[in-house]
């Protein structure tokens, strides 16, 4: 039997709290003097485990959050999350008592959602985006006289609004600054059309445009991914001592000799070349480790790297040992993390299979324990 309790006997992920904090302390001495940080907590806080992280972080000292969803929005509220909640995305409009009731700020998504929400007749605080060229979501910032004009009809209704944001889709890529910049000045220019109404909080950066642009406008740094320690983009370099929260880590379930000529897994997409020792771990693409990583990824056992042979499976997969001394029944498997000298991070594995590490952490599934270590 392994010495762990029932969270750490399968598949489990550890995250360290002081990283997290470590990692915002540093991130903020690399920002402008006015610009605070917004902790975006979306996505079970990128896999993390939003209440956990929230209420940390609300505990010490950072007041605002972002999250996609009222769900979500609810779930950090009831875990102790105090200051803004400011929902980034889509909330049904049948839903704006709700949005009272916990206090929670709303995007406003487009003039059309706007007069939906404002017809619930409620006061909700809101706050409106523009779409400065990411054409996903926000009041089109090319064209600043409607926008004041939607702005200002905003204000005037029972709504509470409080703010301005828009989002930077290239902020992490310096070959394409120009384009950030384009999209900077043109929020800027929404933003002092309508400095007369004093909005609060008016914001443009996510975690690559706080680092490496800036803006006088913009009060926050909506901090996600390198909050959790990981890179905007696997090319990005982050500032010295940031250093991914999260670890995951499996153990080995079976030990096995192969012998040449034998094939691996479904599909046999690995066949057996000379004699090895092949160990099986019991995590596979349900606990969201990615089958596109079969025959690509490894993992670390002893401080080795093991290979992955064939196909990751639903809920297992298979690693070659041959060369890692004392592989045995229950020896820990480190799936993304520290193993002696080596290390995997979640970016190095989405780079692998051409995603961003931001895809690896949010797809760990429910059914993989959180545990915090400190
Ligand atoms: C509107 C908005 N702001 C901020 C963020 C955080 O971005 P990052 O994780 O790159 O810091 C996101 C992430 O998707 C977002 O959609």
């Amino acid at each position: 039997m392994n010495q762990f309790n029932k969270s750490t006997e399968r598949s489990w992920v550890e995250v360290s709290r002081k990283k997290l904090l470590n990692n915002l302390i540093i991130y903020k001495t690399q920002l402008p003097d006015p610009l605070k940080v917004m902790a975006v907590v979306k996505a079970d806080a990128y896999g993390h485990g939003d209440q956990v992280v929230a209420k940390y972080l609300s505990d010490n000292g950072i007041h605002h959050f972002a999250v996609s969803n009222i769900d979500e929005a609810i779930h950090i509220r009831k875990a102790g999350a105090e200051g803004q909640v400011l929902i980034l995305g889509y909330t049904p409009v049948e839903r704006a008592e709700e949005l009272v009731q916990h206090n929670i700020t709303q995007t406003l998504l487009s003039e059309d959602f706007a007069d939906r929400l404002i017809a619930m007749n409620l006061p909700v605080k809101c706050q409106f985006a523009l779409d400065t060229g990411m054409r996903r979501i926000g009041l089109n910032a090319n064209d600043p006289d409607e926008c004041e004009r939607v702005i200002r009809k905003v204000h005037h209704s029972r709504l509470q609004l409080d703010g301005l944001f828009t989002h930077l889709c290239v902020a992490d890529t310096p070959d394409q600054n120009e384009f950030t910049e384009k999209q900077i000045s043109l929020f800027e220019e929404v933003c002092s059309r309508v400095s007369d109404l004093n909005l609060p909080y008016c914001h443009c950066m996510n975690s690559a445009g706080g680092l490496w642009h800036h803006s006088d406008v913009s009060c926050f740094a909506r901090l996600g991914i390198i909050l959790y320690g990981l890179k905007p983009d696997y090319m990005n370099t982050l500032p010295e001592g940031i250093e991914p929260a999260l670890s995951w880590k499996s153990v080995v379930s079976m030990v096995k000799e192969v012998k040449p000529g034998d094939t691996i897994g479904y599909g046999r997409s690995f066949t057996v070349e000379h004699p090895m020792r092949v160990a099986t771990i019991p995590t596979g693409y349900a606990d969201g480790y990615p089958r596109l990583l079969s025959n690509k990824g490894w993992v670390l056992i002893n401080g080795y790297k093991a290979p992955i042979v064939g196909r990751v499976c639903m809920d297992q997969m298979m690693v070659d040992v041959t060369d890692i001394p004392n592989v045995e029944y229950e020896s820990e498997v480190v799936l993304i993390g520290r193993s002696g000298d080596e290390t995997i991070t979640a970016d190095d594995l989405a780079n692998l299979i051409g995603t961003i590490g931001y895809e690896i952490v949010c797809g760990i599934s429910k059914r993989v324990d959180r545990i915090y270590v400190d």
